[in-house]
């Protein structure tokens, strides 16, 4: 037996701890059916493709390589679509294109995508007309209407789960594998929006230079430009709903351990990581790379028992740790942790999470986020690592292809008078389009200026 597998672990071990953010589903017949389908499923990816993230991380770790870790805060199943999926690709490949093209290191893509379909609330219940019913909590789980039947615990959405997950990894791939990674259009770039920006002309000379070195490419060998078309894409989402992810975890033949084949890499919440919990449990008994979300509440004490916990072999690539203090925290609690984490040797991904500690509401009552708070946390992360010796190999960001208006500022001007234009999120407010590509520019100019 492997050494995460001892002590009793199973699959299904997690049912024997406390567990949070996860309602009792009423109708236990139902559930068991729905896991038990679930579970002989086919697998959304391969043993294969998880330890190639893992040795690409374990790069990210050693500084050779940066991780791009980036999507939708929460997918539904109702836009499971083409326009969808598309943009969400578009604006992922091109803000990946700025960072290579900047930093001159190879960039690993890791999706909110293809699962991120459970999230985790501060309250259980909401009143509606004086009844309390169950708050929303991803379509995984319920459904987003607030009407008492919608919001019970569906155990017929685990499997309605897997299969939109499954079709959106099925177009993912093919976008990824044929044509649409194709640099050669620079039309597909949208940049007018920067035209008032300071940064404007080194932006479109970043775009212009991408498409000359393309061009090159090709001109000496058309067979290494089909080569660039196709590009490597991970996916990743928050292992909340743990019969979801524990009736896709598995054996594979002649490797040892179990993989949790609905993801190639599954994050730990911050709400949901104390060391006694199911959650813990489930997660020290895979082999997928793991990402841990820290911050307020958190001691360095318990996060290091964590990362033990969860990685008691010191792997290299295997933890990802994502700090999400918030702009005015981050100061206070980052260089502590780097420092304990550094004298007890492990080795992890640093990532930067500068959405989740910097969400308010706007005076229109609307969930929002400041563009400038966002790069101020990153900002602040960048000069810590430095100055602490350390790299800062990720950042994690809540982002969409399309124009919604959830974030305010950028250089397209979006304020708390516009959110009512388009505000689309069923969760947090997200960057659009324009605004991740302008922050996949500032972040990669931030990293210039700590590690070149
Ligand atoms: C999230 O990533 O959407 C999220 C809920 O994050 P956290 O667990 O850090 O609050
Ligand atoms: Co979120």
């Amino acid at each position: 037996m492997e050494d995460t597998l001892q002590q009793n672990w199973t699959p299904t071990s997690w049912l024997e701890k406390p567990v949070k953010q996860l309602p009792e589903y009423p109708n236990k017949e139902a559930l068991e059916k729905s896991f038990k389908t679930l579970r002989n499923l086919p697998p959304l990816v391969t043993s294969w493709e998880i330890e190639a993230l893992k040795n690409k991380l374990a790069q990210v770790s050693q500084g050779k390589a940066f991780l791009l870790h980036a999507g939708d805060c929460a997918e539904s199943f109702s836009l499971t679509n083409s326009p969808k999926i598309v943009n969400m690709v578009k604006v992922l490949l091109q803000t990946s294109f700025i960072l290579i093209h900047e930093m001159g290191v190879p960039v690993v893509r890791l999706g909110r995508i293809a699962g991120q379909y459970a999230k985790p609330r501060s309250k259980d219940f909401e009143d509606v007309n004086g009844e309390q019913i169950h708050n929303y909590r991803g379509d995984l789980i319920n459904g987003f209407e607030a009407t008492k039947e919608t919001r019970t615990p569906d155990p017929q959405r685990l499997i309605e789960g897997y299969h939109k997950a499954g079709l959106t990894l099925n177009f993912l791939r093919a976008l990824a594998d044929e044509g649409f990674a194709d640099l050669h259009h620079p039309e597909q770039w949208e940049l007018n929006f920067m035209k008032n920006n300071e940064y404007y002309q080194e932006y479109e000379d970043m775009v212009t230079s991408i498409t000359k070195a393309v061009r090159f490419v090709d001109a000496i060998s058309p067979e290494r430009s089909t080569m660039l078309q196709k590009v490597d894409f991970y996916t990743s989402h928050e292992a909340l709903n743990l019969y979801y992810d524990s009736a896709q975890t598995r054996q594979v033949p002649r490797k040892p351990g179990f993989y949790n084949l609905s993801a190639h890499m599954v994050w730990l919440g911050n709400r949901t990581r104390d060391l006694q919990d199911a959650h813990v449990e489930y997660f020290r008994g895979i082999e997928n790379p793991i990402g841990i979300k820290v911050g307020p509440p958190f001691t360095i004490d318990d996060t290091l028992k964590l990362i033990e916990t969860l990685n008691p072999t010191h792997e290299t690539g295997k933890l990802v740790l994502i700090t999400r203090f918030g702009k005015d925290k981050i100061e206070k609690q980052l260089p502590g942790l780097i420092q304990a984490v550094r004298r007890e040797g492990f080795p992890v991904v640093w990532s930067s999470d500068p959405m989740h500690g910097n969400t308010f509401s706007s005076s229109n009552d609307y969930k929002t986020r400041n563009f400038d708070h966002i790069l101020g946390e990153i900002k602040s992360a960048f000069d810590i690592h430095r100055a602490e010796g350390s790299y800062l190999g990720s950042v994690h960001l809540e982002l969409t292809g399309d124009n919604v208006t959830e974030c305010v500022g950028g250089a397209n001007g979006t304020k708390e008078a516009d959110l009512d234009m388009n505000y689309e999120t069923f969760c947090d407010p997200r960057l659009n389009y324009e605004q991740s590509l302008e922050m996949a520019f500032l972040v990669a100019k931030e990293w210039k200026q700590s590690y070149l």
